[in-house]
């Protein structure tokens, strides 16, 4: 199950197992280019057997990073190096998606893009964007999506969850405008999803959806209201949201969600994530219904994660020791030798 292939639109997966988007703070500088470290990376999960590579968020512009080094694709000479990414995946057989970031007021600019204005941090105010500045990020959103294109991907991802700014035009609790963006939550993400599908001919377009934003029934609303416009949903938690399953449901609130989302939406490709770190939490994820697992940390403690569980050989597992690979731009992100799920694993 876990190693049968798969279809999205026109490219075949050739297992079930995604790895998720995963930012590496501090491997690049300020002018946001792919560095040695970042290529080495991507070759060594690319090597470890998943079918599919969601390079992690990386930014649409300058102002909507997230942190001061974070990859970008907002000019062209970043094309480069995420062609030399997408070239190492390819050549270990997996297929080569990119997620395109706006942090809005999650991230580093003091005066944040925001549906509604709100305080984000004590340093960070969201500011109601105008529908022309509106027009502008949706322009920014195709500009990096043609130059992830002419990168050699497959695919863009817009990050549409956890609490970013496409996150914060979908939930209710942030986005509080009357006019027709509050009206539908879902119509910025939906201009988006558009404008970059009909400027990028034949490429995959998804998005990562909150499952929960805030609610479940929200997040299904969202799905419902997006289908037509989306190949794949990868589903995972909203920003501000109440994220649960049921008692003695084996998989996470998130596998949940995306398996509710897979039952209103039969043929769209649904992927789900968090905390699936062993041969049975993945085919216990996949007997869900859904059609793809992402594995995050667990790829990252052991980059051959994914074939290992596949051939069922020994493997190395994220022990959420909270630390090394946390998602924390205060600190070095991702694990080296210091991860005692690797050193488990390797000794
Ligand atoms: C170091 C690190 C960086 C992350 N960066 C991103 C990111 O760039 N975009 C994103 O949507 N999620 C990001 N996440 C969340 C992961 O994609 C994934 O959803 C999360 O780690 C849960 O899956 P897991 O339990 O398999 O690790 C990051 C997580 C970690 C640990």
């Amino acid at each position: 199950m876990i190693s049968n292939a798969i279809e999205i639109r026109n490219i075949t997966l050739k297992n079930r197992i995604a790895i998720p988007p995963m930012v590496c703070f501090h491997w690049t500088d300020d002018n946001g280019y792919v560095t040695e470290k970042n290529i080495r990376h991507y070759t060594d999960l690319a090597r470890g057997g998943a079918g599919l590579i969601i390079v992690e968020a990386t930014a649409i512009t300058k102002r909507s990073r997230l942190h001061n080094t974070e990859l970008g694709l907002w000019e062209d000479g970043q094309i480069e190096g995420f062609r030399k990414i997408a070239d190492v995946i390819h050549e270990n057989g997996a297929k080569a998606f990119i997620q395109l970031l706006h942090a809005g007021g999650n991230g580093i600019d003091t005066q944040a893009d925001a549906p509604s204005s709100l305080k984000y941090r004590d340093s960070i105010n969201g500011v109601e964007m105008s529908k022309a500045r509106i027009d502008e990020t949706r322009e920014d959103f195709i500009q990096a999506a043609l130059r992830a294109q002419r990168a050699g991907f497959d695919g863009v991802e817009l990050h549409g969850c956890h609490g970013y700014l496409i996150s914060c035009f979908f939930n209710k609790r942030t986005n509080k405008r009357t006019d027709e963006y509050g009206q539908d939550k879902a119509l910025f993400a939906k201009e988006v999803l558009y404008a970059v599908k009909k400027a990028c001919d034949d490429f995959i377009v998804g998005i990562r959806l909150g499952a929960f934003e805030p609610l479940l029934e929200d997040g299904m609303n969202h799905a419902r209201s997006i289908a037509a416009l989306a190949d794949f949903l990868d589903v995972s938690y909203g920003g501000d949201c109440d994220a649960y399953a049921p008692g003695g449901f084996p998989c996470s609130p998130a596998v949940y969600g995306a398996m509710c989302i897979k039952k209103e939406l039969p043929d769209m490709p649904v992927f789900g994530v968090h905390n699936i770190n062993s041969r049975e939490d993945a085919i216990n994820a996949l007997n869900t219904g859904i059609d793809i697992i992402d594995v995050g940390k667990a790829s990252l403690v052991d980059p051959g994660f994914a074939g290992h569980i596949m051939n069922d050989e020994p493997y190395g597992q994220c022990l959420h020791c909270k630390n090394y690979c946390r998602w924390n731009p205060n600190e070095m992100a991702n694990p080296d030798l210091k991860c005692p799920g690797r050193v488990k694993f390797q000794k």
